[in-house]
């Protein structure tokens, strides 16, 4: 486990090890889609000496933020998002930034806006009504969400979508001065580095992939015209927030493989060699790429393929100068490994980071991992959320939940 456990300066962070929790949205933040103690105290749980925490999808304003309400359990229990717009989030995400760093670990905010994944009923939000805050949903172009097709796509295909409308060129500033406030409000609530999530089919690859983007301007047409509004935007995070404080996620994908939210590329090849490409242009942190093989999250971690499918995204290995990370499908083991071949510097763990706070200093010891409960990934309260044990037993439900040993992570479909 040595690369596992070796440190690596990463922009302004240094780490410890290369065990990274991958941003996972959790729906536990109050009315005002801000933290609160519950949700610092799941976050400092998993928080660790020289590590980094990838906080969950935040929104920079309303007109990106969909109303999640295809969930019953989170429209039952009121379960909201984070935003990153007003005093009041900003000052509450100081609980989480102080949870991660009381442990020594760093703090990146993944800022999102979801395009057309948003809906317009977010204007009767309490936080959004009788305000004139931007109300979505927008796009690139005006291209609503497919209604069918989207092969593996386990998030909101079965929901009717607002149909966007596409921004005009003085919007696109605007909307990136939306991110610009929202990363100064992370980088005062205490965050060492936000993250633009460019990938899952929201906001960014509405505007790089060629399903979506129908634009005859500047941000549409060629692939460096659709590179555009990701690299400006980039250009003005780092100038804010300063080098190495600025992460990217992408998502690269191909025919085979799942198409978030119906998005997809002509030429995914030639698209993405161009964006990361282009991102070595900047003084970023890291860039996270999402194994396209974690498409949709819901088999049992015994049969998951996800577990067991070779790696797509290390193609980008040699054009990507900087710091690369990858998420999706990682094994204790396949993450081990591919850090020793080289094809990444650091592994994000989405689900076993979940359900195991204490993730790496069990991988560190090879013990059995406590298994995760879908059924709570997005609903409301402790539970499923900070009642996972730890092996010291300092925190969580001990025997709360099944354990399976590191070997037997999609085992039934990979014998070797
Ligand atoms: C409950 C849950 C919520 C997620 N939310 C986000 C999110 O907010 N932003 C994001 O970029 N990815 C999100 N993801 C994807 C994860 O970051 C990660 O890529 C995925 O879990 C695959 O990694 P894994 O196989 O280690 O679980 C989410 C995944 C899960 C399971």
């Amino acid at each position: 486990m040595t690369r596992l456990f070796s440190p690596l300066k990463v922009g302004a962070m240094d780490l410890d090890h290369r065990i990274v929790l991958a941003p996972m949205s959790r729906y536990r933040c109050t009315d005002q889609m801000a933290p609160d103690a519950l949700m610092a105290e799941y976050y400092g749980q998993r928080a660790s000496q020289g590590g980094l925490i990838i906080v969950e999808a935040t929104h920079v304003n309303p007109e990106g933020t969909p109303v999640w309400n295809i969930y019953e359990a989170i429209r039952d229990s009121g379960g909201e998002a984070p935003g990153l717009w007003t005093p009041h989030q900003t000052q509450a995400f100081r609980l989480v930034t102080d949870a991660i760093h009381d442990t020594g670990a760093y703090a990146s905010c993944q800022l999102q806006h979801c395009g057309r994944v948003a809906q317009s009923d977010i204007k009767d939000h309490p936080l959004v009504k009788g305000t004139d805050l931007p109300i979505g949903p927008v796009s690139s172009s005006a291209a609503p969400i497919p209604s069918t097709g989207e092969v593996g796509n386990q998030y909101n295909w079965d929901q009717p979508s607002t149909p966007p409308r596409a921004l005009n060129v003085s919007e696109i500033a605007r909307l990136h001065e939306d991110y610009v406030t929202a990363a100064r409000n992370a980088i005062s609530a205490g965050f060492d580095c936000v993250e633009i999530h460019g990938g899952h089919g929201y906001l960014i690859p509405q505007f790089l992939c060629d399903s979506v983007n129908r634009r005859d301007d500047y941000y549409g047409g060629s692939i460096s015209n659709r590179c555009r509004f990701l690299f400006e935007l980039v250009g003005k995070l780092v100038d804010v927030v300063g080098p190495g404080r600025v992460g990217v996620r992408l998502s690269p994908t191909f025919k085979h493989h799942i198409q978030y939210f119906g998005v997809s590329d002509s030429d995914p090849e030639a698209l993405y060699s161009t964006a990361i490409e282009g991102l070595n242009d900047f003084p970023l942190a890291y860039l996270l790429l999402t194994e396209p093989r974690a498409a949709g999250l819901s088999e049992a971690p015994q049969t998951d393929g996800a577990f067991s499918e070779p790696l797509s995204s290390a193609r980008f290995r040699n054009i990507y100068k900087g710091t690369l990370m990858a998420a999706g499908g990682f094994t204790p083991q396949s993450a081990k490994h591919a850090l020793e071949e080289g094809h990444y510097d650091l592994i994000a763990f989405g689900r076993w980071f979940l359900s195991n706070p204490d993730l790496p200093e069990r991988i560190r010891q090879g013990s059995p991992l406590n298994v995760y409960d879908r059924s709570k990934f997005y609903t409301n309260g402790a539970e499923g959320y900070t009642d996972y044990p730890d092996e010291d037993g300092a925190m969580g439900v001990a025997g709360k939940y099944p354990v399976m040993e590191q070997y037997k992570i999609g085992k039934t479909l990979n014998q070797s």
